[in-house]
């Protein structure tokens, strides 16, 4: 899906993915993200998580929608400092930075401070196939080593749709992340409404937690 896809998923108020909570995976592995000196939350949306992390550790998340990221900071009553680096645009309210801007022009220039742990939800989930690869290589490039990746990830029966979001098996995860050491964490049968109503019968969430190998 390309940039406009998700823009105008935005204008229209599509947005079946945000939920108004903090992810209960987060809550549960959270310990995994707030030991290092500050987290990336790469395809942010406008997500509760965000906030929930920059409380407790330094928080960078990158979105594409202006929309997104300007809800993200009125709805809690936020006034960013608002800086413009070329094609992106850093929104910065005490630990909390958001870039908005592609994630693939992001690099660590426009990071106010290092990431070494990173929060994946609906993020690898959402893309094309062939654009995965080029994903799972920008995310080591903008955490400082030794990093660490908590992924929320799941897998669902692809004849069913076409995504986003997408079916992405653990071979696939840990190919993408080789030669990162890959834990699963938890794998439970997490089919919701909103997916039964479409056709699928199952529907398995996975947490990863993946390591960078030194
Ligand atoms: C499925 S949503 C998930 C949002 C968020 N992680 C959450 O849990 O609510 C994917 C988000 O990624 C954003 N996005 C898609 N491609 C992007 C890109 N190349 N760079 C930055 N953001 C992107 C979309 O605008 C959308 O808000």
């Amino acid at each position: 899906m390309d940039a406009d896809f998700w823009k105008q998923r935005w204008v229209e108020g599509q947005i079946g993915f945000h939920r108004d909570e903090v992810h209960p995976d987060l809550l549960a592995y959270g310990e995994d993200l707030t030991d290092g000196a500050g987290v990336l939350v790469p395809l942010c949306g406008k997500s509760l998580d965000l906030l929930w992390l920059a409380e407790r550790v330094p928080t960078v998340g990158v979105e594409l929608s202006e929309i997104a990221v300007r809800q993200l900071f009125t709805e809690h009553g936020l006034k960013p400092e608002i800086e413009s680096f070329g094609p992106i645009t850093r929104y910065r309210s005490g630990q909390l930075v958001v870039l908005q801007g592609d994630l693939f022009e992001v690099t660590t220039e426009h990071l106010p401070f290092p990431v070494d742990r990173c929060w994946d939800r609906a993020a690898l989930v959402a893309l094309d196939p062939a654009r995965r690869p080029r994903y799972a290589a920008r995310l080591p490039a903008l955490l400082r080593a030794p990093w660490r990746i908590l992924l929320n990830a799941f897998t669902y029966d692809p004849d069913v749709m076409d995504g986003p979001p997408h079916s992405v098996p653990e071979v696939e995860v840990r190919a993408l992340y080789a030669p990162a050491v890959v834990d699963v964490l938890d794998e439970r049968d997490e089919l919701t409404e909103r997916f039964a109503q479409r056709g699928h019968t199952w529907w398995r969430t996975q947490v990863y937690r993946i390591e960078h190998a030194p």
